[in-house]
């Protein structure tokens, strides 16, 4: 198959875009998170396409993509709490899962009897859902396994031949996935952490929990809420390594080790930087700036597979506060949960 990248979005290339998916065709498109791969929710077969195109196991559910949250009544069980989060953050960074309605085949929810719901921000993303005229299914845009995309070049990089169209909307502003929440029993779990924050949606429901299997190792046999939690994700070919402690311990670790060539720094501030040789340095953000961290996280856990020589890669240990619990999740998984205590 030729996939077909769109540079320049114009109401025809939406439209053409809104009709491949209608078809059951794959868009690939830009949210203000990360790339999504689209196809049409109310298709069983589309799933097993988007399922296929990423090489990801079919028990792993799909988010599907709203223009309006009054649209959600037509695919799920609604409830005042998931409007009272709607009003607060949609559309937005934030995707509820809520009791699925029978139109939504058990494809796109892995076999679930909830589904994921998400209303995008992105104007990209909005529009095509409109020229589409079906709800989205669209998980990232990856290959399963790989840090999800965060630029149209990225998606091509993994989907090439595989999709028919990508549509470029430049690099996403947030980076790192929605925040997901459940919304069963009116009880609302923190499944994974993103952009909306503990905070944010503690001032709407202070009631707030968390799925900790979401943010720790796994033992044998347990299971996290979002079977996706589960899979290890966003793993470059060389080993991540965390650290934790004083900055200036930090430094000092790094610079014992700044002599082997097969040593990378992920920086995320100006203190690490300098310290090995720009080809094994890959910086992430210069002032520990959890948002800016956010948006290059994805690109420069990519770039460490295009530096080969680069076996080993050691990055600060990121603090929980705000878009940070998000990121230092994506990191944990991206180590395996490997953290030196300094
Ligand atoms: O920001 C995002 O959420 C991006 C953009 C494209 O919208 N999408 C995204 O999708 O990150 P994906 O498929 O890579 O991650 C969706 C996560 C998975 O961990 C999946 O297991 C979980 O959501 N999930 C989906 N439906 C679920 C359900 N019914 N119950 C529990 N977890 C669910
Ligand atoms: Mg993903």
């Amino acid at each position: 198959m030729q996939t077909r990248i769109i540079r320049t979005i114009d109401e025809q290339a939406l439209r053409d875009a809104g009709q491949i998916i209608r078809n059951g065709g794959l868009v690939a498109f830009p949210t203000e998170t990360v790339y999504g791969l689209g196809g049409n929710a109310l298709l069983p077969d589309a799933a097993s396409e988007i399922y296929a195109a990423k090489g990801r196991p079919s028990d792993n559910p799909l988010i599907i993509h709203l223009a309006n949250a009054a649209d959600a009544e037509g695919y799920c069980v609604t409830s005042p709490l998931f409007y009272r989060l709607a009003e607060a953050f949609s559309p937005g960074p934030i995707t509820m899962i809520l009791p699925k309605k029978d139109c939504i085949p058990s494809t796109v929810t892995g076999g679930l009897s909830t589904v994921a719901v998400r209303i995008p921000q992105n104007p990209i993303a909005r529009a095509l859902i409109a020229a589409a005229g079906v709800p989205i299914a669209a998980p990232s845009a990856n290959t399963s396994g790989r840090p999800s995309p965060t630029t149209a070049d990225d998606v091509l990089e993994d989907m090439n031949g595989k999709i028919d169209m990508i549509l470029d909307g430049g690099p996403c502003d947030i980076g790192v996935e929605s925040t997901i929440v459940s919304l069963r029993d009116d009880q609302i779990v923190l499944l994974r952490p993103g952009a909306v924050t503990p905070d944010m949606l503690r001032s709407v429901c202070p009631e707030l929990l968390f799925d900790d299997l979401s943010m720790r190792k796994l033992a044998d046999g347990e299971k996290p809420m979002a079977p996706g939690m589960k899979y290890r994700h966003y793993a470059p070919n060389a080993a991540v390594i965390l650290l934790n402690g004083d900055r200036e311990k930090i430094v000092a670790f790094l610079r014992g080790t700044a002599q082997d060539r097969s040593v990378g720094i992920l920086a995320d501030g100006a203190d690490l930087m300098g310290i090995v040789s720009k080809e094994n340095e890959i910086v992430m953000g210069d002032g520990q700036n959890a948002g800016q961290i956010a948006a290059n996280l994805f690109a420069a856990l990519r770039e460490i597979d295009r530096r080969p020589q680069i076996r080993t890669v050691y990055a600060a240990l990121p603090k929980k506060d705000g878009i940070g619990l998000a990121v230092y999740n994506r990191l944990m998984k991206a180590s395996g949960f490997t953290v030196i205590d300094l």
